[in-house]
């Protein structure tokens, strides 16, 4: 059995993990509107990973007989002014997650929930690569995007993206 405390951090990071989503999306829609579709792809796969880490934030709680509690997603409120902006608030967040799931494993460690810090194990990892991908976004604009030529092959590069469904079976 879950502990109430971990139980509300769990369902508190679907809600987060939903935001991610919505954040992304709407990242990915102002590089449409751009005309930068490759960083529209990439965004694009970025919340449909998001929203499978929502689900299977979800599928944990439940295979432990936990009720899921959905609550408003906030409304992304981002101004992007400049192509950099929304790589660097993409790096901002993902560390905020990491510390979100961090906290959760805290409290897991705290209650010997050796389960949800096993099923968290993966998350972890996966936090350190989305960290690692997000500023290897920011540095690839820096060091090529500030060129029309640059940009064009950068964003080419980044069509490549494709959906994959995680690797964390439940
Ligand atoms: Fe679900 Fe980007 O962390």
């Amino acid at each position: 059995m879950l502990s109430a405390k971990v139980v509300e951090l769990l369902n508190n990071q679907v809600n987060a993990e939903l935001y991610s989503a919505y954040l992304y999306l709407d990242m990915a829609n102002y590089y449409k509107n751009e005309g930068l579709d490759g960083y529209f792809n990439w965004y694009k796969v970025q919340a449909q990973e998001e929203r499978d880490h929502a689900f299977l934030f979800m599928e944990y709680l439940q295979q432990n007989g936990e009720e899921v509690v959905l609550e408003a997603i906030a409304k992304p409120d981002k101004e992007f002014k400049a192509f950099t902006d929304p790589l660097k608030a993409g790096a901002e967040h993902e560390r905020l997650v990491t510390g979100m799931i961090h906290d959760i494993y805290a409290a897991a460690y705290e209650e010997k929930d050796f389960r949800t810090m096993q099923f968290l194990d993966w998350f972890v990892k996966e936090q350190a690569e989305e960290e690692d991908n997000a500023d290897d976004m920011v540095k690839k604009f820096e060091l090529f995007g500030n060129d029309s030529k640059g940009l064009y092959q950068l964003d080419n590069e980044l069509k490549a993206r494709v959906y994959s469904a995680p690797s964390l079976t439940l």
